[in-house]
């Protein structure tokens, strides 16, 4: 089914839609199904990666309400902030970011990777915050702040997933439906890093609403598979809503799988690391130390474990995050 967005303020950040490639090498090395990558992390704006689908939606938004500054809230190695960054600086708005340093001491994290782009793409006031804050009521206080200064304030939630934001995965669902059906394909299972969860919940939403019987994997980034599930479906029924009562039931189908964020968010694995250095030197394709690489894990895991079959076909969707290598190259030398 085409779903329709005319109803929504959209900007369009993305000249084509994103290449579907078979990773041939990795596939043979893990000997298991056949590995598909939708490759995300060329998506439009500085950098690229998953955020620039929601924020056409959310930025659309904005201007519609007439904002002339953008506010959202990350780690200080947030993607999400970056791409905000981005959208800001290519429309013409201001931007101001609330960073919070999630793991103290690495001075990598305050200088450079995410952090020195954002600077780069101009953002108007950064405020670092210590982990122990409450990184929500900080940036409505920010916001508020703002208002009060004269700005005309659009506040993004964290990983810009609320319902408007997930449109841009429903819409990625439909491209993947799209290009599948050209591509002669049948994907089983598609795995992706499921953190904010708007990811996972646009993706679950869009296949469900076209009658797709395919599988989302979410493998989460920091919480446990029950919690991450009960967010993805929450976020599912309240696309659902937006999109209007006519598309259907997906409430309550997510599947996450907490079993490889290691101790915590952004908190490095020796398998991510791996699986980082693999997908670099079998396929040429950068992963990220926070989500794609932890979601790659699970992939390699799970195929490891025999969870697929031979003749199942898996797409992963590599959500971006290249950016954050460069903020952590002390995890990778050999
Ligand atoms: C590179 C990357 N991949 C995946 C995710 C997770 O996506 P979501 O927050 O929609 O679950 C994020 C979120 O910040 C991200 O930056």
């Amino acid at each position: 089914m085409n779903i329709d967005f005319s109803q929504f303020s959209r900007r369009f950040y993305s000249v084509h839609a994103t290449p579907i490639q078979k990773l041939e090498r990795l596939s043979r090395f893990l000997g298991g199904p056949e590995i598909y990558i939708k490759r995300d992390d060329l998506l439009g704006l500085a950098g690229g990666g998953n955020k620039t689908r929601k924020l056409e939606f959310l930025v659309g938004d904005a201007i519609q309400q007439g904002a002339d500054t953008l506010i959202t809230c990350g780690a200080l190695q947030s993607n999400h902030c970056r791409l905000t960054a981005a959208a800001a600086a290519l429309e013409g708005l201001k931007c101001r970011l609330v960073l919070q340093e999630v793991v103290s001491g690495i001075e990598a994290h305050h200088t450079n990777g995410n952090r020195f782009i954002d600077e780069l793409l101009g953002v108007e006031i950064i405020k670092t915050v210590s982990s122990d804050t409450d990184l929500m009521a900080a940036m409505g206080d920010f916001s508020m702040e703002a208002s009060a200064r004269g700005c005309k304030v659009y506040s993004i939630p964290v990983g810009g997933s609320n319902a408007l934001g997930t449109l841009g995965y429903v819409a990625c669902a439909n491209e993947i439906l799209t290009q599948s059906a050209s591509m002669n394909l049948n994907f089983d299972h598609v795995i992706c890093p499921s953190g904010s969860g708007g990811t996972q919940a646009g993706l679950e939403a869009g296949f469900r609403i076209s009658k797709s019987d395919v599988s989302v994997i979410g493998i989460t980034v920091s919480r446990p598979g029950k919690s991450q599930e009960s967010k993805v479906n929450q976020l599912v029924w309240e696309v659902q809503l937006l999109l209007g009562s006519d598309h259907g039931e997906a409430s309550g189908s997510a599947i996450c799988n907490g079993d490889y964020f290691g101790e915590g968010y952004s908190l490095p694995t020796p398998e991510m690391i791996e699986a980082v250095r693999l997908v670099a030197r079998l396929e040429s394709i950068l992963l990220d130390p926070v989500y794609t690489g932890k979601a790659m894990t699970g992939l390699i895991d799970l195929i490891r474990k025999g969870e697929f079959r031979s003749d199942q076909i898996v797409l992963f969707v590599h959500t971006g995050g290249a950016p954050a290598l460069f903020a952590n190259t002390q995890l990778f030398s050999d």
